[in-house]
């Protein structure tokens, strides 16, 4: 079963974070506007711009957009607008010295849920607070550039996925209790929210105990939606970005699996979720698209063109500096983000 399904029962559909790279200095420049510009629609609910940092926080990348009182974000959020699309903004921050990973998989989990640990430790209360102030600014700077969904980053390994789970900050009620503040505040402002979360890093022995215990606890949380994606970059970017079919049953099932536990909450399906079997999900469970939409911007009305998994589109691990695809009829820097019939 397809989109046809996904549609008729009326389940949100999403575009899911995404960073395109068209940031030089982390300023959005016109070919970010009209990236988004280009995909939204009435089909799409909501737009979820990709991994903006916060002030005062960290790029994952130097490709990374950064949230400032520039009027180019309200562009982004108006385009988002005028098309029919709910504008959505995905608010991140990585640390000092943070480094993301070229390959896909990474040498040593074990490793990196060890150095996750010592750098919350070496944060401590005072700059975990400081950091949470970041994202409670950030959110009234995006309400004020016409944004009206925020989504806490909390996937990834990127820091607020390290900061909300106890296996890893042992202070964690401490920052879902804020988390669980700001959601609030932004419900009373008639602003949506979300929470994105990794259902696994990548890590099996980290990942064998806790998860489902986390997983609810996150569903708790007063947020609109939990965004349900998987693995830390650096450890597995392959669970984030499933193209192995056996992965993308794993995870719709582990979604699932949240979902049904937690049946007064929505959440957001991701990892070829358009292919998943729509009428047989839950009805909480919403449907996440990126990168069919990537490559084809009206994939809602065409969906059977869509992505075809040829992979250009990891620019970041590739060593470069802006999101292409192969079935774009030519690379202009993003500009023509027009499928090749193939
Ligand atoms: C080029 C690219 C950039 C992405 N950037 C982000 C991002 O900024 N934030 C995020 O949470 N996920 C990001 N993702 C992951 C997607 O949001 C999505 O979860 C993933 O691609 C799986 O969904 P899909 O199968 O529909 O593509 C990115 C994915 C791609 C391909």
């Amino acid at each position: 079963m397809t989109s046809a399904t996904a549609t008729s029962i009326d389940r949100r559909i999403f575009f899911l974070g995404v960073n395109p790279g068209y940031a030089p200095n982390g300023v959005p420049d016109s070919r970010y506007v009209e990236f988004y510009q280009r995909r939204a629609s009435s089909r799409l609910y909501c737009a979820i711009v990709g991994n903006v940092v916060v002030p005062g926080g960290y790029s994952s990348n130097n490709a990374t957009p950064k949230l400032t009182s520039d009027g180019v974000w309200a562009s982004v959020a108006g385009a988002i607008a005028e098309k029919g699309s709910l504008p959505g903004i995905q608010l991140a921050t990585a640390w000092e010295g943070y480094a993301g990973i070229r390959k896909f998989v990474g040498a040593e989990p074990g490793q990196v849920i060890a150095a996750a640990r010592a750098l919350v430790e070496g944060i401590g209360a005072g700059g975990i607070d400081r950091a949470l102030t970041e994202f409670d600014e950030a959110a009234q700077i995006a309400i004020g550039h016409g944004f009206r969904h925020i989504q806490c980053h909390a996937a990834h390994g990127y820091l607020l996925s390290l900061l909300v789970d106890d296996r890893i900050n042992r202070d964690a009620e401490r920052v879902l209790d804020r988390l669980a503040d700001l959601a609030d505040r932004l419900a009373s402002s008639q602003v949506e929210t979300s929470i994105r979360i990794s259902l696994r890093t990548g890590d099996v022995r980290f990942d064998a105990t806790g998860t489902d215990r986390f997983h609810d606890r996150i569903a708790a949380l007063p947020f609109d939606y939990i965004d349900l994606s998987s693995g830390f970059y650096n450890i597995d970017k392959r669970l984030i970005y499933p193209s192995r079919f056996d992965v993308q049953v794993d995870r719709i099932a582990e979604s699932r699996g949240v979902a049904e536990r937690n049946p007064a909450k929505a959440f957001i399906l991701s990892g070829r979720a358009w292919q998943a079997k729509t009428d047989e999900l839950p009805t909480n469970m919403h449907i996440g698209v990126c990168r069919d939409l990537i490559a084809n911007p009206d994939f809602l009305d065409d969906p059977g063109n869509g992505c075809r998994n040829r992979n250009k589109c990891h620019y970041f691990s590739r060593g470069e500096e802006y999101l292409v695809c192969a079935l774009w009829s030519k690379d202009v820097g993003g500009r023509s983000h027009l499928p090749v019939k193939v």
